[in-house]
């Protein structure tokens, strides 16, 4: 259990642990990178006004913030949006994911150390057991949680209160979230793809932040193949300085990002190798499709989980590809792209 929660105050960050989080947030250098205020916060602009108006709204009331969840796919910033909530408001926040919450009493133990207006951060909400959904349900609306002792004729239920606290949770898939807990959220935003513009400044920003000297068209050049994820862009900056140290002279430029990407199998679209085998899957073995997700999960051998959340919503963007009732089809740019990439 303490392996699967960890308090922040405002000043301090401490080590994640927790086995559930992505790769990335257990790297102190990323902590580093993930901007603390909404003033670092590129982008998502409708999602930071109203949070903005929230946050305001209940500090001057002194109530805590209303229960936010956000939606989409991974690397976008929910994550990120949670720490700063809990920054603006000027309380602690608490760490878990659905996965690790295994029994009603994990989440119960971590409910009852939450002080006033802190904010408890739910990761993969979706993931998260009926058994310990049936605790949240108390505890958002009422602040509450009952608890049973012993069992059958003698079992008694004791109702303890909770400090109000505020919710953030985060899912790549909202569709799976029981619709009673969906409910009780008082807040929903679903944050977007970044368009290059938004991309060209956090490349910038985390090439500051890192000491790494990068020219105007190498931004470019890297936010065109970041797939609209600010995560993948911070990764890929990574790779390009490595890239640039050893074979150049240490400044990221347009031909840098060329080179270096080229190596690491990430093309002009930032389609990656299984991005690439997705679509080729579709087209050669498919015919096209329509075709269901876990056909092509079966043939690629990979979890169609991984396809859904992570390969899926940015193709569906730049409409490569289709959904329709029958299965997935490919478009004809998905074809284009192909042939291109093989010359
Ligand atoms: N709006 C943003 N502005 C600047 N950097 C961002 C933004 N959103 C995300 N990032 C960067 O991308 C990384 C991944 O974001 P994160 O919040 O962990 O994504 P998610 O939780 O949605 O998977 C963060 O560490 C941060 O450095
Ligand atoms: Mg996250």
């Amino acid at each position: 259990m303490k392996n699967d929660v960890l308090t922040y105050s405002s000043e301090e960050e401490t080590q994640i642990l927790s086995k559930d989080l992505q790769p990335e947030d257990q790297e102190p250098q990323f902590l580093s990178l993930r901007p603390t205020m909404f003033s670092d916060y590129v982008g998502q602009d409708e999602v930071t006004t109203s949070l903005k108006i929230a946050i305001e709204a209940a500090l001057m009331r002194e109530e805590p913030l209303e229960h936010v969840l956000f939606h989409g796919p991974p690397g976008l910033g929910k994550t990120t949006l949670a720490h700063i909530i809990a920054n603006e408001m000027g309380t602690k926040l608490t760490v878990t994911s659905g996965p690790a919450l295994e029994k009603g009493g994990d989440l119960v133990g971590i409910l009852t150390h939450m002080g006033e207006g802190d904010v408890l951060f739910v990761d993969e909400i979706h993931r998260t057991p009926k058994a310990v959904e049936e605790f949240l349900y108390p505890a958002m609306e009422d602040f509450a949680v009952d608890i049973v002792f012993d069992k059958g004729v003698h079992a008694r239920s004791h109702r303890y209160r909770l400090n109000r606290f505020a919710l953030v949770g985060a899912t790549t898939r909202v569709g799976l979230l029981s619709a009673p807990l969906r409910d009780r959220f008082g807040i929903f935003r679903s944050l977007d793809f970044y368009d290059v513009n938004d991309l060209v400044k956090i490349c910038k920003r985390s090439a500051e932040l890192l000491d790494i000297p990068i020219d105007d068209k190498g931004a470019v050049e890297l936010a065109q193949r970041s797939r609209g994820t600010p995560r993948i862009a911070n990764r890929l900056l990574k790779r390009v300085r490595d890239f640039s140290q050893v074979r150049a002279d240490g400044i990221i430029t347009k031909e840098i990002v060329i080179q270096a990407l080229a190596l690491e199998g990430v093309d002009e679209k930032g389609l990656t190798s299984l991005d690439r085998r997705y679509l080729q899957t579709i087209i050669n073995f498919y015919k096209g499709g329509p075709v269901g997700i876990d056909a092509i999960a079966a043939t690629l051998q990979e979890e169609s989980d991984t396809l859904v959340d992570v390969v899926e919503p940015h193709l569906l963007k730049i409409g490569m590809i289709i959904r329709t009732p029958s299965g997935r089809k490919t478009a004809e740019s998905a074809k284009k792209h192909l042939a291109c990439m093989e010359k």
